[in-house]
């Protein structure tokens, strides 16, 4: 029998601590996070600022050394092999690194000789990715003359230069304006369609749900929850969420609503109500009654339907904030 292909990601209990350093106390940046990624997957870690998204790619790419746990990448061990993994993984980092003083097919070219690429080999391998990525116009450019977008494709180009096994992608769209961002899910889909295997971050809901096949939702270091999206919704996140900001305390009746079938929880901060119901039909018109029957008018109001951003809300009793 043959032995099943390694996956191209696995991670288990993995940590980092970042050292104290002067007066600023350690950072338990990654707190024990499992991951198993198997190849031709598109998989996300979806969390908001601080979450230890690039702590997590750093460590899968070598470039972090962990300080608990472990971690392979296709098979190799993150700590023994990073020679290897580096030779069989692609890294696109959140900041741009394209190299000022070389042309954006320079950039390219001398990425795949430094993976062991003949002159001609790389040249014909930058020019059939350029063309591929809508960037035959910007060969000859400088990096510094082009836009976000066709920095961040050029990174990804520069990343594939060596056919990597596993393309890692750190906030690939952050920053750039929606269409721009929209044009760069095609192409990582078109990646993806071509058997590319990809961990990307994101901090974006929209992102994680529009490209992943499964999503790792991260805060302060720990996996809330995994799965495909619609899984996720379907767990945690199947209610509705209503929010209801009064102008005076919250009325006594809106709490005893916990109790009604459809309603799953009820949470009272100060002039704030939030209600999670399975069936939200006709709630809100009726926290607006109770409300003005109980001399507390209505200043805001929300009401979201299960999505990953409900899914965060559940989890974490806090507002997804990009
Ligand atoms: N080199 C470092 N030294 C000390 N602390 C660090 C270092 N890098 C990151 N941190 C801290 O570790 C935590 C996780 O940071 P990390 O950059 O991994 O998060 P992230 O999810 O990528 O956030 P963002 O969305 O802002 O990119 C944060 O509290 C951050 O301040
Ligand atoms: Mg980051």
């Amino acid at each position: 029998m043959t032995e099943p292909p390694e996956a191209a990601v696995r991670t288990v209990d993995l940590k980092k601590t970042y050292p104290a350093s002067g007066p600023r106390p350690e950072v338990p940046a990654v707190q024990g996070i499992d991951l198993d990624v198997p190849r031709g997957e598109f998989f996300g870690l979806l969390g908001p600022n601080g979450a230890g998204k690039s702590t997590t790619i750093g460590m899968l790419t070598t470039l972090v050394v962990p300080t608990g746990g472990s971690a392979h990448v296709c098979g190799l061990d993150v700590t023994k092999d990073a020679v290897e993994i580096k030779r069989r993984i692609g890294v696109v980092s959140q900041n741009n690194t394209l190299d000022n003083d070389l042309t954006v097919a320079e950039n390219l070219e001398f990425r795949g000789r430094y993976f062991g690429l003949s002159a001609r080999d790389a040249r014909t391998r930058a020019t059939d990715l350029l063309e591929l990525f809508g960037l035959t116009e910007q060969r000859a450019g400088n990096p510094f003359e082009i836009s976000g977008g066709q920095a961040k494709r050029v990174m990804i180009c520069r990343a594939l230069m060596h056919g990597p096994e596993v393309l890692f992608l750190d906030e690939p769209t952050a920053g750039l304006d929606p269409q721009t961002r929209t044009n760069l899910w095609e192409v990582l889909r078109g990646l993806q369609a071509a058997g590319q295997t990809i961990v990307l971050t994101t901090h974006y809901m929209e992102e994680a749900e529009a490209l992943c096949d499964r999503v790792a939702v991260v805060d302060h270091g720990r996996i809330l929850a995994g799965g495909t999206v619609d899984q996720l919704k379907a767990g945690a996140g199947a209610d509705t969420v209503i929010t209801v900001t009064y102008d005076a305390a919250v009325p006594r009746e809106i709490k005893a609503l916990a109790d009604r079938d459809g309603i799953s929880r009820v949470e009272v901060h100060d002039g704030q109500v939030r209600v999670f119901a399975a069936e939200p039909g006709g709630l809100l018109g009726e926290l607006v009654t109770i409300g003005s029957g109980a001399g507390a008018g209505v200043t805001d109001a929300t009401q979201l339907r299960p999505s990953l951003e409900t899914v965060f809300l559940t989890l974490t009793g806090r507002e997804y904030r990009e």
